[in-house]
């Protein structure tokens, strides 16, 4: 093998067999390097490795390989220094980078691209991308996370109703309410590390659809891209997004979930319910009313979660009808894929912010907790305790509120005696049937919302989010 060969003659990589110019409006609709040069990284790990396997296994010479990966490493740096000269002409990142590296060391270059085709390529580009994706939106749920603990550790004497319907159902504490955001972020992390754990299989070597004639060492670049193994079948691994498809319906959810946080706070700062009050850093005013202070943050999230949606459903319907194997559709996967990643990113540290910092109305809430209401099923559950069946408690109590309701009487003011004209089972021992404390306290099964109870699921999220720093080494 000798290094005198010229190289490709037309100005594309592909143009052998070509003997017109692209209609320049076919090259820019089918460019993609203004979007997919977001896998410059990727793409050029992926290179680096697969040129060293095929300087090892003597497929081009090793010195051959060496050249190519200190060119590779040299056009990463003038990626990452913003100096690319990226050209629409060139189609897409991978082409991008194989010209570049043809002017950096001439015609070698040329040998690069040995038992390797784009599908296999981008498909490798893909799973390192989804990779770090997974990870950093993992960091980013470990974040809120911890922000949400810490701030229901400081709320875990703060009371609140609870809601269902947007109607005052019975009293919380503020701990026991953000904790329930922990748990959902929480699967929302696992669902990211699960569909990681299905992108241990390394793409390389599947070449355009049905592998390679020539004896390439798959085990080595799936080693030194950090995969198990090679894929087991050619045709899935360069026809197949549904590693990004899982990873995108992950930040669906994620988004959505996050939607209703934010929901949450919007509603909570309103001066309805003063519930909550957002720092002046994650807030802002109008430009007409001076008095305004709008929670602008939680509504773009809430906002933002309808691209994580039409995202995901944009992909869905771009595979639907795809024969095996890959098919230039596919290249409509990157944008709505790097826009649902980003818009997590984001969306995950503004409410980490926007949380840590928000100054909580505990008086407010103590007020609406108060609402001698919200206990009226407590009373139900004492004459329950007194052996009466649960349907007929919620009758009489029922008709005991709708008595408060006219009269104007509040709940936790009717005598012992009143309360018996309803149901005579309600028990004389007692000194107080209706006390907000002990209501709390007696909701002490597990997943409840007494103080001990808060207390040790407080506890257990610690030791869980420590696991999860520990594996994310942060
Ligand atoms: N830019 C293309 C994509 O993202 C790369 C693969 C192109 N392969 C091909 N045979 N045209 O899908």
């Amino acid at each position: 093998m000798s290094n005198d060969r010229t190289g490709p003659q037309s100005g594309k990589l592909w143009g052998g067999r070509f003997k017109d110019k692209t209609d320049p409006g076919v090259e820019r609709f089918s460019a993609s390097v203004h979007f997919d040069k977001a896998l410059a990284r990727y793409d050029i790990r992926g290179s680096i490795a697969h040129a060293r396997m095929l300087g090892h296994t003597g497929l081009i010479p090793e010195a051959d390989a060496k050249i190519i990966v200190q060119g590779l490493e040299r056009v990463a740096t003038e990626i990452e220094i913003g100096e690319f000269p990226f050209d629409a002409g060139l189609e897409d990142i991978h082409m991008n980078v194989e010209a570049r590296l043809h002017e950096q060391i001439g015609p070698v270059a040329g040998r690069l691209h040995t038992g390797r085709s784009r599908n296999d390529q981008v498909a490798t580009d893909l799973a390192l991308y989804l990779r770090d994706a997974c990870l950093a939106s993992r960091h980013g749920l470990l974040q809120l996370r911890q922000v949400l603990a810490a701030r229901a550790e400081e709320h875990l004497d703060t009371v609140l109703p609870g809601y269902t319907h947007l109607q005052r159902a019975q009293p919380v504490r503020l701990a026991h309410h953000w904790l329930a955001f922990v748990e959902v972020l929480g699967r929302d992390a696992a669902r990211f590390a699960d569909a990681a754990s299905r992108l241990t299989h390394c793409p390389l070597g599947a070449g355009a659809l049905a592998g390679s004639t020539l004896p390439l060492d798959r085990a080595q670049t799936a080693r030194e891209l950090e995969f198990v193994a090679a894929t087991r079948n050619s045709m899935d691994t360069v026809s197949s997004r549904d590693h990004a498809l899982e990873v995108m319906a992950a930040a669906a959810i994620c988004m959505v979930n996050l939607s209703r946080l934010a929901e949450e706070l919007v509603i909570w700062s309103s001066a309805e319910f003063g519930f909550v009050e957002l720092a002046d850093a994650y807030s802002t005013g109008s430009s007409l009313m001076p008095q305004k202070k709008n929670p602008d943050v939680p509504e773009l999230v809430r906002g933002k979660s309808g691209r994580a949606i039409g995202n995901l459903v944009s992909l869905l319907t771009t595979m639907k009808g795809l024969p095996l194997t890959y098919n230039r559709d596919m290249q409509e996967d990157k944008e709505p894929l790097f826009d649902s990643m980003s818009t997590l990113r984001d969306s995950l540290e503004v409410m980490s912010g926007a949380i840590a910092t928000l100054r909580v109305g505990t008086e407010r809430m103590a007020a609406a907790a108060a609402d001698p209401m919200l206990l009226a099923t407590d009373l139900a559950e004492v004459l329950v305790r007194q052996g009466v069946p649960f349907r007929e408690a919620h009758e009489a109590v029922g008709r005991i509120v709708a008595h408060c309701v006219e009269t104007g009487v509040a709940l936790d003011s009717l005598s012992k005696k009143a309360l018996q004209q309803f149901d005579p089972a309600f028990p004389e021992a007692a000194k107080k049937l209706l006390d907000l404390e002990r209501s709390f306290e007696q909701r002490s099964l597990v997943g409840g919302t007494a103080r001990a109870t808060v207390q040790l699921a407080l506890e257990a999220v610690r030791a869980e989010l420590d696991a999860e720093a520990a594996k994310l080494e942060v």
